[in-house]
């Protein structure tokens, strides 16, 4: 059923305007654009009207006047997805997240912490820090993504491979269904077996069955050491395989981190020098990082890495000295997605396999980029098997790009599900991988989740358009 929506009028307009008042509500044709994008290839959709809601009250009154009027209604974080998940496809209204971006309590006692949506990820990790905790999930966007967002896709980041994603650290939820009621998911505990688990429900529903205005978090002790290693190969294989040898061995790095050739080429000329040498035969970079609170047993854990590194034929590892030198060997990592980005027309696959299975993978990977005449630029979080495929547009035909492409892609995931793996481990469904779906579910589950969908949002206004193919029940 395609669901057939309304314009916002005088009337709602005048309505929002006495919800959150004239200042935090916006028509403005540069805003309406800002808002409109996010970090997803070059895609722009404009909503009716920006609002920014600084209240739970605020937020559930919105919705009641969206749901009333059947208004498309849109929850926006940071604009930081790769996913296009908050982008406003049906017009309507843009609900922004921002003001809602209090800490709200930071409870030492329990090591838990309540805060708003728009808070950012990083303010918080060093809020938290600061009492001698940690918040440990860390996208490589910590220091522009929203805790909101997060929720949104479950994001990972580099520390996920030892401590979870962000799906693992929340505890409770605050959300504002579709009509406006207010309900919590759970309870603020660290066991839950009362039925039905909303929270987890909610955490990565991409806004399409609730709005997300209050977070309970899990906090637990930041630990008190960590070190950083750079491994370099010859090739990019061998550093996969590395990867799972190393698992096996009886370690689990606190991140595992893989760049090919490109990725860390074009993040170094993007994001700045590096005071070692890149040698021309290196074909890939494994960054290592291990933590804990005794330094001696990390210094025995880096060893027992080197060990396997050399034995899959890696060349010189450089330990890095100092903070200094491990935020710069960070930075490379974190800023490739920006680097691909600001280089070239590319689209971004979130490809997850089993750990094991990763350089099968790559290998598969860049066959079907020469069967389709494509380059890609890989990187990503290997020690949770999670590849970020960025494929190069290049000197592909505009033709083979929008028709040929779709079905490369389709044999990228088609291997990931034979690997064990699926579409997405962290960048969601969102606008751009809602057609691939049907690639690892069947009907009868596609419609299962559509009921789902049907019982939290009857009249299909939460962010519609995203996740489950364009709005239809
Ligand atoms: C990263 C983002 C793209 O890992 O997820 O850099
Ligand atoms: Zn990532």
């Amino acid at each position: 059923m395609q669901q057939n929506y309304n314009r916002l009028t005088s009337i709602t307009f005048e309505a929002l305007k006495q919800i959150v008042g004239q200042d935090f509500i916006s028509t403005d044709k540069e805003q309406l654009e800002k808002y409109g994008q996010d970090e997803t290839e070059d895609f722009v959709f404009y909503a009716d009207v920006v609002v920014k809601p600084q209240t739970t009250e605020q937020v559930s009154a919105i919705a009641r006047l969206c749901y009333e009027h059947q208004i498309p209604l849109t929850t926006r974080g940071a604009g930081t997805g790769l996913s296009g998940g908050a982008l406003p496809v049906k017009g309507g209204l843009l609900l922004s997240t921002e003001k809602l971006n209090r800490i709200l309590d930071i409870d030492t006692r329990n090591l838990q912490a309540t805060v708003e949506p728009g808070v950012i990820n990083y303010v918080f990790q060093e809020e938290v820090k600061k009492l001698g905790l940690f918040y440990p999930p860390d996208p490589a966007s910590w220091g522009s993504c929203s805790l909101g967002g997060n929720i949104a896709h479950s994001s990972g980041g580099p520390k996920a491979v030892k401590y979870g994603t962000t799906r693992d650290y929340v505890l409770n939820l605050e959300v504002v269904l579709a009509n406006g009621d207010i309900i919590w998911t759970g309870a603020n505990t660290l066991k839950y077996s009362t039925g039905y688990n909303l929270t987890h429900l909610m955490i990565g529903s991409e806004g399409t069955l609730g709005i997300v205005t209050k977070i309970v978090f899990k906090l637990i002790p930041l630990p008190k050491h960590d070190l950083l290693m750079l491994v370099p190969f010859k090739s990019a294989e061998k550093a996969c395989e590395a990867v799972g040898a190393t698992f096996r061995a009886g370690i689990t790095p606190s991140a595992m981190e893989f760049m090919e050739r490109d990725a860390i080429d074009w993040s170094i000329k993007y994001a700045g020098e590096v005071n070692f040498e890149i040698k021309q035969d290196w074909e890939a970079l494994l960054l290592v990082e291990v933590d804990g609170n005794n330094l001696d047993v990390l210094m025995q854990d880096c060893e027992t890495i080197s060990g396997i590194m050399q034995e899959h034929e890696c060349d010189e590892i450089l330990f890095a000295e100092g903070a200094e030198q491990k935020n710069a060997l960070w930075k490379i990592r974190r800023k490739v997605g920006e680097a691909v980005k600001s280089n070239s027309v590319y689209k971004e696959e979130d490809t997850v396999v089993k750990r094991a299975e990763l350089p099968a993978l790559l290998k598969g990977v860049k066959a079907i980029g020469r069967k389709y005449g494509f380059t890609s630029v890989c990187y990503g979080h290997a020690g949770d098997g999670n590849l970020h495929v960025n494929i190069i547009k290049g000197d592909l035909s505009d033709a083979a790009w929008e028709n040929d492409l779709p079905q490369g892609i389709t044999e990228i995931f088609q291997l990931c599900k034979s690997l064990g793996g699926t579409i997405s481990g962290e960048h969601g469904i969102g606008l751009v991988q809602q057609h691939y779906l049907p690639l690892v579910f069947p009907d009868y589950q596609l419609t299962l989740l559509r009921n789902i969908k049907k019982a939290f949002d009857p009249k299909v206004i939460l962010n519609p358009g995203k996740l489950l193919l364009d709005g239809i029940i």
